[in-house]
């Protein structure tokens, strides 16, 4: 463990080995902060398997196990760390998996983010405060494209808690002062991506297709529309709102939608394969109630903040297939590659 070094700032993020966690540390470590994460306890027993995306800053990070289920234990990791700025990513994030267990999605998220606010505004009411809202608050979307302004109208257990979440962090700020800002991010991919969101799927899906070791991808909702950014871009908009005199809410977005059919062609054309060839529509994973499009307005976080998505849609597809082939050893032909950038 690191010594504490008492002029640098200090940040807890919950959900650290998560996709944004993860890139959100290498972030305020390159800035110099101090930096915390919140993990299961079971993760520090099986380090190798579940702080696989933090690996290489396990020697620069401290970590508290605590449960999100718990608030004596929230409120211990708060009364240790004294944060100057908490990050609150933890989540059942998986929109998917909230039809199956509303129960947890619900008691984690929105139990969670209570905790977490009332350990703050009870140890460090001057510590600022991020929360992890999504644009699957907008669920079935009352205008295009949306902004920060636009009603919520949640399709699922998840979009439900993250609305619970976006206006408890609100009334925090409205009631007791604390500088506590929503984010309502879309869409962000990578290549640490979970294996069960649709993006991450297609590029592995299609690595193990050119391995030989599947024939088929079998996908649900190919005329779905999202707004996708890379998530290295989107935790500097985090960072930035933390940054900011006042707190409040915005928008992260690219401003630029595809639909889920879009991400095969381009995953496909970078190896030069045809998806009709392999992809499967199958009503298996189809959702009981679908958000069918969202694309936003990033417009408030550009003029605030200053922030702007550096990655465009066939970088992020690129990357996310050049890693997944790397890391299955496929070899892109070098005459595909050309062909596909063409
Ligand atoms: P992720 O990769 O699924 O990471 C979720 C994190 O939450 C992991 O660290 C996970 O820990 C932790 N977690 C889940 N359930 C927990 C529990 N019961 N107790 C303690 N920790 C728990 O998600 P992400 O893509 O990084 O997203 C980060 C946050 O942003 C989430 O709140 C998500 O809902 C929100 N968000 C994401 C997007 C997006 O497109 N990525 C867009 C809008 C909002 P384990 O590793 O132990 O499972
Ligand atoms: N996961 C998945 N698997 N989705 C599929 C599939 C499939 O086989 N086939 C089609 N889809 C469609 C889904 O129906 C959905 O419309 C779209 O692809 C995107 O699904 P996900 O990648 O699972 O992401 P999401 O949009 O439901 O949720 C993600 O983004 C939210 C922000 O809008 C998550 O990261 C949430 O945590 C985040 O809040």
């Amino acid at each position: 463990m690191l010594e504490r070094q008492s002029d640098r700032r200090t940040a807890l993020i919950t959900g650290i080995t998560g996709q944004d966690g993860s890139y959100l540390a290498e972030l305020l470590l390159s800035k110099g902060y101090e930096v915390h994460g919140v993990v299961r306890r079971v993760a520090l027993e099986d380090p190798s398997r579940r702080l696989g995306r933090i690996a290489s800053l396990l020697e620069r990070v401290h970590l508290h196990a605590a449960s999100l289920e718990s608030f004596p234990s929230i409120y211990q990791v708060f009364r240790t760390v004294q944060p100057d700025e908490c990050y609150h990513l933890a989540a059942q994030s998986f929109v998917s998996y909230s039809f199956d267990d509303e129960f947890s999605t619900l008691n984690t998220n929105i139990n969670g983010t209570h905790f977490v606010l009332a350990a703050l505004k009870d140890i460090v009411p001057t510590c600022r405060f991020y929360f992890a809202g999504s644009s699957e608050m907008f669920g079935r979307v009352e205008e295009i494209p949306q902004t920060e302004n636009t009603k919520f109208h949640p399709r699922s257990a998840y979009g439900i808690s993250k609305v619970a979440g976006f206006d408890l962090t609100r009334n925090y700020r409205e009631a007791y002062g604390i500088h506590a800002s929503n984010g309502i991010l879309f869409n962000h991919e990578s290549p640490r991506r979970g294996f069960e969101f649709v993006t991450r799927k297609i590029t592995s899906g299609l690595a193990r297709i050119l391995k030989g070791e599947a024939k088929e991808l079998r996908l649900g909702n190919l005329d779905a529309k999202r707004d996708w950014g890379h998530a290295r871009d989107y935790v500097e908009a985090m960072w930035l709102m933390l940054q900011q005199k006042d707190p409040d809410d915005y928008v992260v977005a690219t401003g630029i939608t595809h639909s889920v059919k879009d991400f095969i062609e381009m995953a496909f054309a970078q190896v030069g394969m045809d998806p009709d060839e392999y992809v499967v529509s199958d009503p298996d994973f189809y959702r009981p109630a679908e958000v069918q499009l969202l694309i936003g307005n990033p417009a408030k976080a550009q003029s605030k903040l200053g922030w702007r998505a550096k990655t465009d849609f066939e970088g992020l597809v690129r990357e996310m297939v050049a890693t997944d082939c790397r890391g299955l050893g496929v070899e892109i032909p070098a005459k595909r590659s050309a062909e596909a950038r063409r």
